[in-house]
């Protein structure tokens, strides 16, 4: 995409000066990049990476940011929850559009549009039935709205035109449906121009868990996505959850033998087709996760825009093991990192269970 963009005259460049320019060469950054830490049992760090990650050890300013990949990948947020009358339970969300300027690698800013100031959105979950309530509150310079997958009526569908319509700056409006079917969904904006709305960061996940639940789990959201820095239609950095080459620098450490669940989105604009690929493991594969028995085991999926799926696997040996689009341009942009797999229990009790429990604080994540 760089290419067409150079070959086009494009405006270059795109990543700071970090990006060779020359028309094929996707090279970033040449200086070494020193891994902290270093993980026990002598895994090295990924020094063959280093040429394929931004910027020589920078790192992105997660804090001003407002948010950091490594946390997102676990932050379900719940809602506010309360019985009704009858039993059901409802959950209830503010999210608040905002302009907000991102660092999506190294030096790399971008004027994104965000919900709750994140890109992704905060992970919004729910079960199966139970009664939603999204406040939605335009916080933003531009025209949007939430639209959201799942089933419920045209009013309550964040399209332009129909039922709240688009929302203006300053303007507000509640979508409220019931959480159906259950799987993996989604939620962004869908004013026009569409593509613009939803690369600029107005996007989420949207987990409904099944009424009894999916056996326990170390869970984690992925949200593959993408940054056109330079408004030429395509994309310059490719990651999950942001920030490229994020789970290179930090690795994700799962418990070997533990049973680890993806959420896996992908949102990205300008390019037809993503792609989940894992290394020395398989998973089992949960197209859309609205049914509970896997359609595959596979150890690479590919997904259009919108389309998303569950995986599920246990990797039985210990070290780090690569996962990356299997698209080798995203891979070299960005879109690449590394489970570190070592020493069980590290994630006794699973998050997703104990979430459902009415907790003192209403549910989510406690202050
Ligand atoms: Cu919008
Ligand atoms: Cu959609």
């Amino acid at each position: 995409m760089l290419g067409g963009a150079a070959a086009a005259g494009a405006a270059l460049p795109v990543l700071g000066g970090l990006l060779h320019q020359g028309n094929g060469d996707r090279a970033l950054a040449t200086e070494p990049h020193m891994h902290g830490g270093g993980a026990p049992g002598g895994h090295a760090g990924h020094e063959d990476f280093a040429h394929a990650s931004f910027a020589a050890g920078r790192s992105v300013d997660h804090r001003a940011n407002g948010f950091d990949p490594t946390e997102v990948l676990r932050d379900f947020d719940y809602g506010k929850t309360r019985r009704l009358a009858g039993g059901r339970l409802l959950r209830e969300w503010t999210i608040v559009a905002q302009d907000r300027e991102i660092e999506v690698a190294p030096g790399v800013k971008y004027e994104a549009w965000t919900y709750n100031g994140r890109v992704p959105g905060p992970t919004l979950r729910a079960r199966e039935g139970d009664k939603l309530r999204i406040r939605f509150v335009n916080g933003s310079q531009h025209p949007h709205t939430m639209h959201f997958h799942g089933i419920h009526t045209s009013q309550m569908d964040g399209m332009p035109g129909i039922g709240g319509g688009q929302i203006p700056p300053g303007g507000d409006f509640t979508y409220e449906f019931d959480a159906e079917p259950f799987g993996l969904h989604l939620y962004h904006c869908h004013v026009a121009p569409l593509a613009a709305h939803i690369a600029r960061g107005l996007y989420g996940a949207f987990i409904v868990d099944p009424k009894k639940g999916r056996p326990d789990a170390d869970e984690m959201v992925m949200v593959m996505n993408g940054f056109d820095t330079n408004f030429d239609l395509s994309n310059e950095v490719y990651a999950v959850n942001s920030i490229g080459f994020h789970y290179i620098n930090e690795p994700i450490r799962v418990s070997r033998d533990e049973l680890l669940r993806i959420y896996l989105v992908n949102v990205l604009e300008y390019d037809p087709l993503n792609s989940f690929h894992v290394h020395a493991n398989f998973f089992q594969y949960y197209p859309t996760g609205t049914s509970l028995q896997p359609s595959e085991l596979t150890d690479t999926v590919i997904l259009g825009q919108g389309q998303r799926g569950i995986l599920e696997m246990k990797l039985p040996f210990d070290g780090d093991y690569m996962f990356h689009a299997h698209v080798s341009e995203f891979a070299e942009l960005g879109w690449s990192g590394f489970f570190r797999v070592g020493d069980p229990p590290r994630f006794a009790g699973a998050a997703a269970a104990a979430a459902y429990c009415e907790l003192p604080w209403g549910g989510g994540r406690p202050a």
